[in-house]
């Protein structure tokens, strides 16, 4: 999951250098947002280290990447610990003067607060209504604890230990995927043709590894088989507790990881770009201009991993299909389509136009999804997040119609 941990000013700092650790280490990909004050009690060195992802403060740096608001909207999880009486105040009264205030107001997250203060300050009128109204507004609130203060003094306001608070937080994602089993492929197949050489395909993975981190965020446990990536795609869900993720070259060996994930899955969501075609013999050794000039390479066809796994599938298992297209206009593409759907007999087709410039190797997507009945079952357009998250709800929305 993507976890945003916004830290403000107070003496318990130090426990949420705990409470980040067992984040990284549970495979989620943390960003640390620490107020100023924060940063007197804990420094941006711990933070950066800790998380192992760049820290900042403030909404003036890295403004090309409009930060004030990406880490807010990218976030699966808002964590805010320790939460001050300030930083609570803040919250309540939507103060946006820093980068935590910023991210708080952007984000549709779950937020998690994890206040820490002197017993008066917690019991007092001021923050019990900032408390209730945070409540109202849908935050939660774990803690605190009733323990021994920084003064020496003993009462409720203590931050509830990083453990406490981790639990609580992952407690809230029992999604609408719960107990799903699915397995999803992504990237491009690579096919040799010599030790150096490779017929391959410009899919960069974005939109297979969002399906999968969707899925998760959701509840399901993922199987994600992936092909040939861009650098970078596969971190978040490589370190993701519920997805286990299988590295693969060729159609064959994609084939081969799919359908032994598939045994026990609900639904498989095939989004890798795969190869049609491998080369006939691969040569063991690199093809050279001394051998005389190349006339053609012989290609075969390689085996239709979709429409195996629908043929051979079990009962109550659902099989997603992804379809990249050229077409002139969208009548066209509809028709390639319901022609391939047909062909394939996938439950449901996700279809996206591609072309030079359109749908590979760009943060953004757009998509028809084909019903079993051909007709539209949902369009989706939108960062590829957005439109994995249109995916799952268009197979739930299947799910609950066949049960
Ligand atoms: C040593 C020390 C410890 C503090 N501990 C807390 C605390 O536990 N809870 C709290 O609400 N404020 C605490 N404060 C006060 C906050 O640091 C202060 O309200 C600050 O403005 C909070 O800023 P922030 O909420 O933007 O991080 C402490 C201040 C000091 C100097």
């Amino acid at each position: 999951m993507f976890i945003v941990v916004g830290v403000t000013g107070g003496i318990a700092a130090y426990k949420t250098v705990q409470l980040v650790r067992l984040l990284v280490t549970g495979g989620h990909d943390v960003h640390v947002i620490p107020t100023d004050d924060a940063l007197r009690f804990v420094g941006l060195t711990t933070w950066e280290a800790i998380s192992r992802n760049p820290v900042t403060t403030s909404v003036h740096e890295d403004v090309s990447e409009v930060r004030h608001v990406a880490l807010g909207r990218k976030a699966d999880l808002v964590i805010v610990a320790p939460a001050t009486a300030n930083s609570l105040a803040s919250m309540t009264a939507g103060l946006a003067d820093d980068l935590l205030g910023t991210t708080l107001l952007a984000t549709s997250a779950p937020v998690v607060v994890a206040p820490a203060m002197h017993t008066e300050m917690w019991q007092h009128p001021a923050t019990v209504a900032n408390i209730a109204t945070l409540r109202e507004r849908g935050v939660h609130v774990v803690g605190p604890a009733d323990g021994l203060l920084t003064g020496g003094d003993s009462g409720p306001g203590r931050m509830s230990e990083p453990e406490d608070v981790v639990a609580f937080a992952l407690a809230l994602f029992t999604g609408d995927l719960d107990g799903l089993e699915v397995v999803v492929s992504t990237g491009g197949t690579r096919e040799p043709i010599d030790p150096v050489r490779y017929i391959g395909n410009r899919s960069s993975g974005r939109q297979g590894a969002e399906v999968a981190l969707a899925a998760a965020a959701r509840g399901a446990r993922v199987r994600l088989v992936a092909a040939h990536v861009d650098g970078g795609v596969l971190d978040a869900a490589s370190r993701h507790p519920r997805i286990a993720v299988t590295r693969v070259g060729t159609a064959a060996e994609l084939g081969e990881a799919v359908r032994a994930a598939s045994a026990d899955a609900n639904v498989v969501v095939m989004v890798a770009a795969v190869a049609d075609y491998r080369v006939a013999e691969v040569s063991d050794r690199k093809l050279s201009k001394e051998d005389g000039p190349l006339q053609s390479l012989e290609l075969v066809q390689n085996e239709d991993i979709l429409a195996g796994l629908v043929g051979s599938r079990r009962s109550g298992q659902m099989i997603v299909g992804f379809a990249a297209e050229t077409a002139t206009d969208a009548d066209e593409l509809l028709d390639r389509a319901r022609r391939k759907r047909r062909r394939k007999g996938v439950d449901l087709l996700v279809v996206n136009e591609v072309g030079w410039s359109a749908g590979f190797e760009t943060p953004d997507n757009r998509v028809v999804v084909l019903g079993a009945d051909d007709e539209v079952a949902a369009e989706a357009s939108g960062t590829k997040r957005q439109v994995a998250d249109a995916l799952w709800d268009a197979v739930l929305a299947v799910r609950a119609a066949s049960n």
